[in-house]
Parts: C-alpha cells; structure tokens; sequence
C-alpha cells in the first residue's frame, strides 16, 4: 500500500527533542540552529513524527547536507537521507527543506530563518526517514526511452551535430533526475499513476529536440495521450522548484506545440 509523506488530514506527531550540542569545556555552543526533521520507518512506526536536533554552526559546514551528516555522526546514527556527490550533480539529496523541494547539499542552512524543517519528497512513498521510494519515477523516465534511437546505418566516427543543433539541448540535458519537480506537481500528486509528470516529460523532450535522433514521430505518438503528457496544466510550481534553473513546463509546452503543428 502506498504511504504518502502526508496523509490527507493527519499531521506528524511530535518527536524527540534531543539535546544541544556542547564545546569540550562542557559549555552550550554559541551559534546554534535547530533542525525539525521527518522521521519515519514504515516497518516500526505507526505514524511519523518530528524530532528537534540542535546542530553547532561553528562546527558544521554551510550546507543543511552537512547539518544532516554531522546529526548522523554526532548525534543519531538512525537518521537516514540519500546523498552521494554533495555538489549538487547526483540528484540523490532532493527532499523538502523550508517548504520547497531542493538539494540538501546546495540549500545553505542560513538561507532559512528560523528551524530548519527536513521532509523527504512530498506524495512519495516513505521507505525511511528523507529516503522517498522513486521506482515509479525511474520506470516512468524508463517509458520515454531516454537514448539515442536512429533508423539509418551507424556513421564510422560518430554521429555529427552542428552547434547550432548542440544548442538546442542547452536547459534540457542539464536535468539530475533528482525529482523535485514532479513531487511539486499537483498533477502528478493526483495522477502519477498516468501523468508522466514534468522530470519524465523534459527528459522525453530532450531526445525530441536532438538532431541526431531518428524516433521523433514514435516518440510523439507515445506521449499523445490524455494522461501521459496533457495533464499538465502549465501550475509553473516544476520550473519554480528546480535546483538546476530549469523550466520543464516549456519542455512540456514545446511537445504539445510540436503534436498541434504535426496535427494540422
Ligand atoms: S528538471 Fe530539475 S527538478 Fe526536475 S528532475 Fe530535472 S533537475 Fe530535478
Ligand atoms: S548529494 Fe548529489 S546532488 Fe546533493
């Protein structure tokens, strides 16, 4: 059974607060910040709950990933995220700090005022704590075919494209998959069962939009449907949220555009 972050009408409950950090002479740190961070383990809890840490800024990195690390080290070793390159280039940190989907290790702890509030993804299921199960995304970003397919015999070098072409690409191949578009998404919170969703929907438009691919047509008759693509309704919240700068819902229009024109 599917387990969202937030059940509909339900709230966590509130969870441990565990104690500050102290310096070696046994006297509270001076530069504190307090983190309220999602727990939950679906296998032990019956409901999640919020448990208050309270991280020393001068020993802690900028970023709220490294708040998470040293939480993980120092202070509870169960506190379990994703993480892999902490440079904002594996999508792996996505979760929802301060409200908005974004990468832990991008999102500095002094951009947000007052406690740091940790969630994983929203309209996820939960596998653990900040961890989302993203198989359904990874399936859906598999349906679109995300490679190359051409019909014509394999050039002896390679297959050429001008930089003209190239450019086409530009704010396409950028994308991480790290996810924080399509858990934004009001539709895709309702549908995602059928909706693509926008990271799916950028990634099929960015071999769309590649010269050297030769499924254009078949890639378009996938996507025309009335739930694989037309449900997006332009909410803009995908291209607001994107920690790489990149607007899906132009993706998403520039395809819709392409199936009126091909249509008339
Ligand atoms: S478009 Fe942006 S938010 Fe969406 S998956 Fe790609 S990088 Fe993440
Ligand atoms: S750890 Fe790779 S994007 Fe944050």
């Amino acid at each position: 059974m599917v387990q969202f972050t937030l059940p509909k009408g339900s709230k966590p409950e509130q969870g441990k607060t565990w104690e500050g950090p102290k310096e070696p002479n046994g006297k509270k740190a001076k530069r504190t910040k307090e983190f309220k961070i999602y727990r939950y383990d679906p296998a032990t809890d019956a409901n999640p709950r919020i448990d208050t840490y309270t991280v020393d800024l001068d020993s802690c990195g900028p970023m709220v990933l490294d708040a998470l690390i040293k939480i993980k080290n120092e202070t509870d070793p169960t506190l379990t995220f994703r993480r892999s390159c902490r440079e904002g280039v594996c999508g792996s940190c996505a979760m929802n700090i301060d409200g908005g989907n974004t990468l832990a290790c991008t999102k500095a702890i002094t951009d947000v005022s007052g406690p740091v509030k940790v969630y994983p993804l929203p309209h996820q299921p939960v596998l653990k704590d900040l961890v989302p199960d993203l198989t359904h995304f990874y399936a859906q970003h598999a349906s679109i075919k995300p490679y190359l397919q051409t019909k014509t015999a394999e050039p002896e070098a390679e297959w050429k494209q001008s930089p003209e072409e190239r450019a086409k690409l530009d704010g396409l191949y950028e994308c991480i998959l790290c996810a924080s578009c399509s858990t934004a998404c009001p539709s895709y919170w309702w549908n995602s069962d059928r909706y693509l969703g926008p990271a799916a929907l950028l990634q099929s438009y960015r071999w769309i939009a590649d010269s050297r691919d030769e499924m254009t047509p078949e890639r378009l008759d996938d996507l025309e449907d009335p739930f694989r693509l037309y449900r997006c309704h332009t909410i803009m919240n995908c291209a607001n949220t994107c920690p790489k700068g990149l607007n899906p819902a132009e993706a998403i229009g520039n395809i819709k555009r392409m199936l009126v024109k091909r249509g008339v």
